[in-house]
């Protein structure tokens, strides 16, 4: 069975990195473009990546970036993931599940309050399989590349996973940045 390990961005090989762009590029190829220069989705770097490696070639990646939000006006320290994918061959033996599993471990040992991540409507029953719970009703705001503070983009679902906190507290989400 493949490995996966998180690797932190500091320390990840420029030859993987370049891997994880080429298969991101393969899974999203509408932002194959974006995929070509970069991996931080709407200006959001991650801090550490849960990645899936067969001989030379990244076949599975989730980043994940590290963030301090607030929510009703209280700090929530989160682990954001974005970016999950699998190379088609690979889908359907659990490696996403297990790469979501691996990143909340990691985040969970740096001392992070929860996961959360935004989808698409379709993508919710993957997530809840993966144990992630969809976030009550409530305004979650963003700053966008201007400095303006804005909604989520349309369709997007924010979903969250429990970490130290155990519960979602109440009350409005801040991003304090861009989406992820
Ligand atoms: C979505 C994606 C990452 C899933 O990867 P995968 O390795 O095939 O997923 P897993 O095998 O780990 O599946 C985990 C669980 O989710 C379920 N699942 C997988 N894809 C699903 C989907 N599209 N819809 C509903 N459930 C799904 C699986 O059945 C499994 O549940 P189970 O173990 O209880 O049966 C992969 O299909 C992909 O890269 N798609 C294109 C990019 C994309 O859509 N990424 C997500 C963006 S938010």
């Amino acid at each position: 069975m493949v490995a996966v390990q998180t690797i932190d961005e500091s320390g990840l090989p420029p030859d993987i990195e370049a891997s994880i762009r080429r298969m991101l590029a393969v899974c999203f190829p509408k932002d194959a473009p974006f995929f070509s220069q970069s991996r931080a989705w709407h200006g959001s770097a991650p801090s550490f990546s849960a990645v899936a490696v067969d001989g030379d070639r990244v076949i599975a990646h989730a980043g994940v970036v590290q963030r301090r939000i607030t929510v009703g006006g209280v700090p929530l320290d989160v682990a954001g993931i974005q970016n999950v994918a699998v190379l088609p061959e690979h889908r359907g033996k659990g490696l996403c599940r297990r790469m979501l599993a691996r990143a909340m471990d990691a985040a969970f040992r740096r001392g992070l309050d929860c996961g959360l991540l935004f989808c698409e409507t379709q993508s919710v029953p993957l997530y809840a399989r993966c144990g992630w719970r969809k976030l009550p009703d409530r305004p979650v705001v963003r700053v966008d590349s201007d400095g303006l503070e804005k909604p989520l983009p349309q369709g997007n679902l924010p979903m969250w996973c429990p970490l130290a906190k155990q519960s979602f507290p109440a009350g409005p989400v801040h991003l304090r940045g861009n989406d992820w």
